[in-house]
């Protein structure tokens, strides 16, 4: 197995430290999710143990190379003094001459965040001078942005190569727990992939196929499956141009003797809105104009025996329309399933690390990730450029 660098392997005594962070956390001027920063926390303050100054970057949103106000960081630099009890500057900019100014009377035990990188287009290109640039702010360079880490940008992979480099505590901990999920978990290992699209998830399927016992598909992703076994799913979301990797991956999994649960009941309603209570239908008898908005209870009590039977479970995609209380039923007791279950149990970023951790659920679960496509990513056994410049040589 390949081993990052770590905290341990670089010298950080008195260092003036570039971390990376993701903070894509703010969206029109609030942040909508805590979790992440909450998460870069533990690298902070081992930082700050080793007498270092802080320098933190981060993207946030996707303003393409302009300055776009409502995507600034400055609310995390309002956030980050309560969670740290100390005082956070924050740069109007992440690069020019200022801010190489201010940045060499950073002394040790001073943190300040850099705004948005990505209002600079050297960012995305992962150009040198932009990238030459920011690594001339710091002495060391160390990534903790799990989310990004699957972007080869000038600050998850430019700077790395210019200044001596680590994975910082966060990345360090979704690496190991997604090579434990590649390389040995526990079995019996069971997923459950929900979310809207298969088209996101064909190559995480066909990969997850080679490593688990079972494995569980709800969501909106689940009618493709219905619809291409002949079933009719009236209103629901269904991606017809992918019955075919739909029926290829139900092969699969018999060839692999993958223990294969499609819902056999969903809940439905005809209308997509915070009124609608839902209707319970086994999946051939779903009537005109019916949506299939979440797995039913019998589905429901499948997954839970399964969860039951497992000693790893990974589950990445709410089960339902979980932003209406009405269709995030199952995803809500899949959470708890798994918090009462003795496995290991890990949940993967984006939509559903929000969910758990809206619900106070997220310190329950033995990790939670902080990536949604980074995580995606890996258990489709791709490489990721953010990794690759951190691995031990
Ligand atoms: C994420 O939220 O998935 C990461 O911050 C990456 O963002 P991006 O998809 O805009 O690169």
């Amino acid at each position: 197995m390949n081993k990052l660098l770590t905290l341990q392997d670089i010298d950080l005594h008195n260092k003036k430290v570039f971390l990376r962070v993701d903070y894509n956390v703010v969206s029109n001027g609030k942040i909508i999710d805590e979790f992440r920063v909450r998460a870069s926390l533990p690298t902070i303050k081992y930082l700050l143990e080793q007498n270092c100054s802080i320098i933190l970057a981060s993207h946030n949103g996707r303003p393409e190379g302009k300055v776009v106000e409502s995507m600034s960081l400055r609310p995390v630099a309002r956030l980050l003094p309560r969670l740290l009890n100390r005082d956070v500057a924050f740069f109007d900019d992440c690069v020019g001459e200022e801010v190489s100014q201010e940045a060499e009377y950073l002394r040790a035990g001073d943190i300040v965040l850099l705004e948005n990188l990505r209002f600079h287009p050297g960012e995305e290109a992962n150009d040198k001078t932009f990238a030459t640039q920011l690594a001339n702010l710091a002495e060391v360079y160390i990534n903790d942005a799990f989310a990004a880490i699957h972007r080869a940008h000038a600050s998850t992979v430019g700077v790395a190569k210019l200044l001596p480099h680590a994975a910082g505590k966060l990345v360090q901990k979704e690496y190991d727990t997604f090579e434990m999920l590649m390389h040995k978990p526990p079995r019996p290992y069971t997923a459950i992939i929900g979310g809207a699209k298969i088209s996101d998830k064909i190559e995480v399927l066909d990969e997850l196929l080679k490593h688990v016992d079972a494995l569980l598909i709800g969501g909106a992703m689940a009618n493709t499956f219905l619809a291409a076994l002949g079933n009719t799913m009236q209103k629901s979301l269904v991606e017809k141009s992918n019955f075919v990797d739909a029926l290829k991956i139900i092969k699969l999994a018999k060839t692999k003797k993958v223990k294969l649960v499609l819902p056999t009941d969903v809940i439905v309603a005809k209308k997509i809105d915070s009124k609608q209570r839902g209707r319970i239908v086994p999946i051939d008898q779903l009537e005109k104009d019916d949506i299939a908005l979440d797995i039913g209870p019998d589905t429901m009590k499948a997954f839970d025996k399964t969860v039951a039977e497992s000693n790893t479970v990974f589950w990445n995609g709410t089960l339902g329309m979980a932003e209406l209380s009405a269709f995030a039923k199952a995803s809500d007791n899949l959470a708890h399933t798994m918090i009462s279950s003795d496995a290991q149990t890990i949940v993967g970023g984006g939509d559903t690390a929000a969910f758990v951790d809206t619900q106070d659920l997220a310190e329950h679960f033995s990790f939670v990730s902080t990536g949604g496509g980074a995580s995606l990513e890996l258990l489709a056994g791709k490489k990721l450029p953010g990794i690759e410049v951190l691995l031990k040589k």
